[in-house]
């Protein structure tokens, strides 16, 4: 079956977009191609040209819709690195810093080990999706290299949030963590009328109670024989970041 490569029909470039949209005619039928940074959005086909042509313009509100939101959402700079929300081609360079058991031994149980590239494509989609905005990608020099975000709660608990975090083992000890949970602190805080954000971490992971500590956080207490880990009961510490006046985190 021969293909005939056809002209693209829009396109929109901006920090964080770079979608493309094509038409190719085929066997009686006509294909539609939508691609963000090289990621296929969408690969359809029509049995004539209007029908894809309509069906483009229709993509193309809802890819308007889809970067004018990307581009309202924040970036936080921090003196080491940048966090911005995830993007589809932030999948490639996933695996190569999260397909480490040294990492997955201290999250909850669900981050995959092996992690392959449909693992990221599943993580971001699922990132993107959620709203308001609460993951967040940790970039330094252009590259997703960690991950952070938090969890909002529901009823009498509307005022906390769960923080959890992980970075790539060759950028571990340059405190690029403990810049990452202070400015996600303060963003949770100040965008959500928070007093409180805590962490959990295992009885084991020195690494985490000390970027807590840089960040501002208390220790609260042991809570013991709380979770189970590879099939290990285990304790975790319970670090919380609390400010006296909903929504400032400077009142502290
Ligand atoms: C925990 C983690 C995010 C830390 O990231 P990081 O960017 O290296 O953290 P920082 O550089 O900001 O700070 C780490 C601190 O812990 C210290 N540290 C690291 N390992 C340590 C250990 N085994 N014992 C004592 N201190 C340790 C570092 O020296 C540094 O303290 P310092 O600045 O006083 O020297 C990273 O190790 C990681 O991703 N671990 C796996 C996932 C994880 O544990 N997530 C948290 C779940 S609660």
């Amino acid at each position: 079956m021969s293909t005939q490569p056809l002209r693209g029909l829009w396109s929109i470039t901006a920090p964080g977009a770079d979608i493309v949209c094509a038409l190719s005619a085929g066997c009686g039928t006509v294909e539609l191609v939508v691609e963000q940074g090289g990621e296929v959005l969408h690969r359809e086909t029509y049995p004539d040209y209007s029908t894809a042509h309509e069906r483009s313009r229709a993509l193309r509100a809802e890819c308007d819709e889809k970067v004018c939101r990307l581009q309202q959402q924040p970036w936080l700079r921090t003196p080491t690195c940048v966090l911005r929300p995830w993007r589809l081609s932030d999948a490639p360079a996933l695996p190569i810093h999260a397909n480490n058991p040294a990492i997955g031994r201290n999250l909850r149980d669900g981050f995959p080990y092996p992690y392959t590239l449909d693992s990221a494509l599943a993580f971001i989609a699922g990132a993107q999706a959620l709203q308001p905005l609460c993951r967040f990608a940790i970039v330094l020099g252009g590259e997703a290299v960690g991950s952070i975000g938090f969890t909002l709660h529901p009823n009498v608990e509307r005022v906390s949030a769960e923080v959890g975090y992980w970075l790539g083992e060759s950028c571990w000890g340059r405190g690029i963590t403990t810049d990452a949970v202070r400015a996600v602190t303060r963003y949770a805080i100040t965008h959500h009328g928070l007093t409180r954000v805590y962490a959990v971490p295992y009885e084991w992971n020195t690494a985490s109670f000390k970027v807590l500590e840089k960040a501002g956080y208390s220790c609260e207490g042991r809570m013991r024989r709380s979770a189970i880990k590879d099939g290990q009961i285990v304790d975790q510490l319970l670090y919380a970041f609390v400010v006296s006046e909903p929504g400032n985190p400077d009142a502290v």
